[in-house]
C-alpha cells in the first residue's frame, strides 16, 4: 500500500516530486497558492489544494493524515524581492511548522525541507560540509537558516524532519548550460572566480524519496560533483561548442551575497546516496 504524501509548493521541483512519487502509487496532496495553477495541480496530484503559508485563513487541514511532506517553498518572480523571501521563509515557515506540531492526528510523520547550499556563503572556495559554519552575517542567509532552524525543531517522537541544501537547480526547462553559453563573449557582473554547487532537478526527485525512505533527521547537502568556478564552468561549456569566453568580473560587487565553496555530497553518499549525474557537463544533450 502506498504513502500519503503531501508537497507543499507544487512549482519546478515540487511538481516533480509529485508526479514521481504519484507514479510509484502514493497518495499525492499537493499545493500552490496561485489559483490559476488549480487546474494544472488537479491533474498533478490526488487532492489538490490552494494553500499559502503565513496568510491568515489558509487552511492546512491536508496536513492531518499525511505519512510524509515536502516543503519546498520559494517566493515566486525572477527578481529578488527581500519582502516576499521573508513572507515565504520567515512568516511562511514558521506558520507551517507550527501547522504541523498542531496536526489534529499525531501520526508518524516525515518531513523535508529543500534549503539552499548558498547558506553556506563565502567560504573562500573551501570544502565545506553539513557542520561547517554557515554565513550567518548576509540578512538573507541568516532568513533561510532561521526557517531551517524551525523545520528541524520539529523532530519528536512523531515527527522526523530533515534539511536538503540544494545546489543551484538545472533540468528540463531550466537549461543553465545553455543560459550560461548564451553570455559567450559578454561580461557578467559577477565574481567569475567563486565557486558554487548545482544539481540536476531528478537528483532532487531522487534525493526526497530517498530522504523518506531512509526517514532522514538533520541537514544534508543534496549537490552533484561539479565544484568549478564560474570561470571554469563557462570555459568548458563555451569551449565545447567553440564559442568565445563569458567574461566575468573579478571582484564581488558591494553588497553581493556571495556564495564561494566546494559543498561536499560526502554525508548523502555515505548515507547511500549518490547523484545520478555528476554534472550539468555530463547531462548536456549528445549530438
Ligand atoms: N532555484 C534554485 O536554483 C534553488 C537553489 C537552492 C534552493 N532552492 C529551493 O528549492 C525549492 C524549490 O524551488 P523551485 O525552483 O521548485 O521553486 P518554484 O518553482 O518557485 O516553486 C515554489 C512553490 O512554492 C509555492 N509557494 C510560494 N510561497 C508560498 C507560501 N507562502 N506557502 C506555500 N507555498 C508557497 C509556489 O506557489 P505558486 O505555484 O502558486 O506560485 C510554488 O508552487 C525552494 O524552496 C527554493 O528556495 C532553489
Amino acid at each position: 500500500m502506498g504513502f500519503c504524501f503531501g508537497v507543499v509548493g507544487c512549482g519546478y521541483v515540487g511538481s516533480a516530486v509529485a508526479a514521481h512519487l504519484r507514479g510509484l502509487g502514493n497518495e499525492i496532496t499537493g499545493t500552490v497558492t496561485n489559483p490559476a495553477r488549480l487546474g494544472e495541480l488537479c491533474e498533478l496530484v490526488d487532492h489538490p489544494r490552494i494553500y499559502k503559508a503565513g496568510q491568515s485563513g489558509s487552511d492546512p487541514a491536508f496536513l492531518d493524515h499525511l505519512d510524509g511532506l515536502l516543503i519546498s517553498m520559494g517566493p515566486s518572480g525572477s527578481s529578488f524581492d527581500e519582502a516576499e523571501y521573508r513572507s515565504v521563509f520567515a512568516s511562511g515557515v514558521s506558520d507551517l511548522t507550527q501547522a504541523v506540531q498542531q496536526r489534529r492526528r499525531q501520526s508518524p510523520l516525515h518531513v523535508t525541507y529543500l534549503s539552499s547550499a548558498g547558506v553556506y556563503g563565502d567560504q573562500g572556495g573551501a570544502i565545506c560540509h553539513e557542520q561547517t559554519p554557515p554565513d550567518e552575517d548576509s540578512p538573507i542567509n541568516a532568513l533561510l537558516l532561521e526557517a531551517e532552524r524551525s523545520v528541524l525543531s520539529l523532530n519528536s517522537d512523531v515527527i522526523q524532519a530533515c534539511v536538503l541544501r540544494l545546489g543551484g537547480i538545472y533540468g528540463p526547462g531550466q537549461e543553465i548550460a545553455s543560459f550560461i553559453r548564451s553570455a559567450s563573449g559578454n561580461l557578467v557582473a559577477k565574481n567569475g572566480s567563486h565557486i558554487n554547487a548545482w544539481i540536476h532537478r531528478d537528483d532532487i526527485v531522487r534525493g526526497v524519496e530517498f530522504a523518506f525512505s531512509q526517514r532522514l533527521q538533520g541537514v544534508f547537502n543534496l549537490v552533484d560533483d561539479l565544484q568549478l568556478s564560474r570561470r571554469e564552468l563557462s570555459n568548458a561549456l563555451c569551449d565545447e561548442e567553440g564559442l568565445a569566453p563569458v567574461i566575468w568580473e573579478n571582484h564581488d560587487r558591494p553588497g553581493a551575497r556571495v556564495f564561494n565553496a566546494r559543498v561536499s555530497n560526502s554525508r548523502l553518499r555515505q548515507m547511500g546516496f549518490t547523484p545520478s549525474i555528476s554534472s550539468m557537463l555530463e547531462s548536456l544533450p549528445i549530438g
